[in-house]
């Protein structure tokens, strides 16, 4: 560890600064998301927190990030990982206060790094005072800011959670309020006015900090059909996103205004951003999130539910660069998060899913735009498998134990072999259970090891700061039998092939050009070809 720390403080990077002076550094930032509970444990209590983060600013300087989003760190009710908050000017006293915050802003950006917040306009905590005022009365003005229907025998529609069951319950006087999550998560009523007066000060509040922007939670969310009509259609997790099957719960309208109002609240703060998570089945209808007068970024999840096959891939970095470039906005690519089974064991698990997840890191790397990167998926971690009594996501629990739920991506991050492998200052009690042999992929482990993951990840961060045809410009997608192609071209002219091996056959690839990075060590080439064995991306530069 000291060898690594040793390294680490030694690293220089630049103070934060633009690609280019004309690009705004969020279109091709690549942000590495950080789930607070998980990441680094500062106090010694088995729950990760600010100081911990702290801590570890000089290792994601190292690794050669540009920003840090950091998952919820307000005070919450603890239902579903602190996306139920209860106060949205404050810190969660688990995770420190809002000292330790602005200290966090000040380190990151001496480090050259950026910090974004997560925000979460769509609902609140049922412990909110908000919802406690209107769970107390009726007529209070806090209960016109949710949510509410009569008491009557059936719920006022059909919508479901997405965690499992109707999207409504009860409160102790036999009225109906509406959760489209968790139902300690009562959905915000943004037709009263009172609810966007709110989220302006949240937003000036952490922005006066110097935060850099925010990730919107349910951005597609907010406004529900005027009328609450029942949806024409089940909602299904295993679809891309949402469509018109769920039509008058998701997309309405009226949140473009809302994007447009933050946008312009942004704008007074040079240099923040705004980026959505927007879970709608159709790409081009999540690309109007970004358009030039509202969010800059809304996320591109199709990569992150692609199977592993040409056609998902292509169709995906296809239908993304046309949806994006058709509002002027860069894509902001995701493989991986805190809602979804790691990449190695989504893509086989073994060392087939690694191999194909460091494939995967190459090619989303070298995609122009931005890319989310969610910690430890640059160590390669799998899916951990999390015994049912320690699991805390209301999914499993909502849906009986049908759905595993996400704890297995979000159990702590290894830092060193050590027996608590270095997650917490001292030994405690991770709030999650570290899982056997978790060790192995620990950081420092990895960072002393050419052939590690880490140290993929390393590479290819530094070569897409370096080279102007990695991570933003022009590309264009094509594929032969199941090898996909982007070549990426910068406006200089220079271009970047990543060529990635989808299949299970050595494929031959002719290039004259330089390899510049492989994603697999026995990667060979003679005069004018390269022998691209399956599971395999190169970047190939021209020229
Ligand atoms: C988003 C978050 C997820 C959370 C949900 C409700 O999808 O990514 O973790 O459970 O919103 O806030």
């Amino acid at each position: 560890m000291a060898v690594r720390l040793a390294t680490v403080r030694t690293a220089t990077r630049p103070q934060v600064a633009a690609r280019t002076s004309s690009s705004p550094w969020w279109r091709s930032a690549v942000v590495y998301q950080v789930y607070l509970r998980s990441f680094a444990d500062g106090n010694g209590d088995g729950i990760g927190d600010l100081a911990g983060l702290r801590s570890r600013l000089p290792y994601l300087a190292w690794l050669g990030v540009d920003a840090v989003w950091i998952n919820p760190h307000y005070p919450s009710g603890g239902a579903d990982g602190g996306y139920d908050i209860v106060d949205y000017r404050a810190v969660d006293p688990e995770y420190g206060d809002v000292a330790d915050l602005e200290a966090l802003v000040a380190e990151a950006r001496a480090l050259g790094l950026r910090i974004v917040l997560d925000v979460v306009p769509n609902h609140t905590s049922d412990r909110h005072p908000w919802f406690q005022a209107a769970l107390a009365d009726p007529d209070s003005p806090e209960a016109a800011r949710y949510h509410f229907a009569p008491p009557s025998e059936e719920p006022p529609n059909n919508w479901q959670s997405l965690f499992g069951g109707p999207a409504w319950s009860r409160t102790p006087d036999g009225r109906w309020y509406l959760h489209l999550f968790a139902p300690e998560q009562p959905d915000l009523n943004w037709r009263d006015p009172a609810v966007a007066a709110d989220f302006e000060r949240t937003l000036r509040f952490w922005l006066d900090r110097g935060v850099s922007g925010f990730r919107v939670d349910v951005a597609y969310g907010l406004f529900k059909d005027a009328g609450l009509r029942n949806n024409p259609g089940a909602y299904s997790p295993t679809l891309f996103g949402h469509g018109p099957e769920q039509a008058m719960t998701w997309n309405q309208p009226e949140v473009h205004d809302v994007w447009r109002q933050w946008r312009s609240i942004c704008d007074e703060y040079p240099g923040t951003m705004l980026v959505g998570e927007v879970c709608l089945a159709d790409p081009r209808e999540v690309a109007l999130y970004s358009r030039p007068d509202e969010m800059h970024q809304s996320f591109s999840f199709r990569l992150l539910k692609s199977p592993w096959s040409v056609e998902s891939f292509a169709d995906g970095v296809r239908s993304a660069l046309d949806a994006f470039g058709a509002v002027g906005a860069p894509v902001s690519w995701v493989l991986g998060n805190h809602d979804k089974d790691r990449q190695v064991t989504r893509f086989g698990g073994g060392a087939v899913g690694t191999a194909r997840a460091r494939a995967a890191a190459l090619l989303m790397l070298a995609l122009p735009g931005s890319a989310y990167v969610y910690a430890g998926d640059e160590l390669g971690l799998p899916q951990a498998v999390v015994p049912d009594e320690a699991k805390r996501d209301p999914i499993f629990f909502r849906s009986g134990g049908a759905r595993p739920g996400r704890d297995g991506c979000r159990v702590p991050m290894p830092w060193n072999p050590s027996p608590g492998v270095g997650f917490s200052t001292r030994p405690a009690e991770p709030w999650l259970p570290v899982p056997d042999g978790w060790d192995r992929y620990a950081v420092s482990r990895q960072s002393r090891d050419g052939g590690s993951m880490l140290i993929l990840y390393r590479r290819a961060l530094a070569l897409r700061e370096a080279h102007p045809a990695l991570g933003s410009g022009e590309a264009t997608v094509s594929t032969r039998g199941d090898v996909l192609t982007v070549r990426c071209t910068a406006a200089d002219g220079s271009a970047v092939r990543c060529v990635v091996n989808m299949g299970s056959e050595t494929s031959l690839v002719r290039s004259r050009g330089t390899v510049l990075l492989a994603s697999n060590t026995s990667v060979r080439r003679s005069s004018a070809t390269v022998a691209l064995p399956p599971h395999t991306a190169i970047w190939l530069a021209e020229g």
